[in-house]
């Protein structure tokens, strides 16, 4: 929700003159609020106020905005980085404060939330939250049932906890074509035997799909996330394109990064 301001501060960073020039056009009786003129460019403006002025309302910027990227392999998730390109080059806001909320190796591809809300960038990352996030993964050689069981129940990737139970849907090579948002061409060059799947997990670890991978002994060849709470990737969004979220998304993503005792307290 945006603060309350002065109106003639309003007016000027809404591009209408210069705080001199607009108290002048207050004082001429050209600002209204909720359909009364105003003449104390001191006036305040609350986030639910309709102001008009020279009879024209003036639009709010959003106090945040919330881009879902499909990140293509080759750049970073980071806002500067003196090396590589960076993921903010894909997004066409100029807007200052906006970063990746969570990051993606420079090799995974996928759904990526750039948002200027560093409080629900917090709280979606929150090791408490407990968001999930989901992988379509390639690996090498042939995942098993115990390959599954093991990723499933949690495993040792050399930290000092076991990772949290991981859902898994090993999939067969026909599903591709039916999973929608995971619908991409086969690189020509794979290897005799690999593995496609569904991996789910609840934890932001470095590196963690690729380590829970290796900790099976299949190593992954090509990693997408296809989904993060609340949020999917389109499938009509193509790589290196972004689109903004709808208030909907937002409100679900909201949704998402509140613990169960916050949600209690809201119904
Ligand atoms: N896990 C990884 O190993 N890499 C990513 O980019 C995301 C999750």
């Amino acid at each position: 929700m945006s603060k309350t301001v002065r109106l003639d501060k309003f007016l000027a960073d809404a591009g209408k003159g210069t705080r001199s020039e607009v108290k002048k056009y207050i004082q001429k009786g050209l600002a209204e609020i909720n359909g009364q003129t105003v003449k104390k460019p001191e006036q305040k403006v609350g986030p639910e106020d309709r102001v008009l002025f020279k009879g024209e309302e003036i639009a709010r910027e959003p106090e945040h905005v919330y881009y879902l990227l499909h990140k293509p392999a080759g750049y970073v998730s980071a806002t500067e980085d003196k090396r590589d390109r960076t993921v903010m080059e894909l997004i066409p806001s100029a807007r200052k404060g906006l970063f990746p909320a969570g990051r993606l190796d420079k090799d995974t591809e996928g759904l990526l939330l750039i948002t200027d809300d560093g409080a629900l960038a917090h709280e979606l990352l929150s090791p408490a939250r407990h968001v999930e996030k989901t992988y379509f993964v390639r690996t090498e050689g042939q995942v098993t049932e115990e390959d599954k069981e093991r990723l499933e129940q949690g495993i040792d990737i050399g930290e000092k906890r076991q990772t949290l139970p991981a859902k898994v849907k090993l999939l067969e090579k026909e599903d591709i074509s039916e999973e929608g948002v995971m619908r991409h061409v086969r690189p020509e060059t794979l290897p005799e035997v690999y593995t496609e799947l569904l991996l789910t997990i609840s934890e932001g670890k470095f590196h963690q799909v690729k380590r829970m991978m290796e900790a099976v002994g299949k190593p992954v060849i090509y990693l997408k996330r296809i989904s993060m709470g609340p949020l999917t990737l389109p499938e009509d969004l193509k790589k290196g394109e972004c689109r903004l979220l709808t208030e909907e998304e937002i409100r679900k993503l909201k949704d998402a990064g509140r613990t169960s005792d916050e949600k209690s307290e809201k119904c």
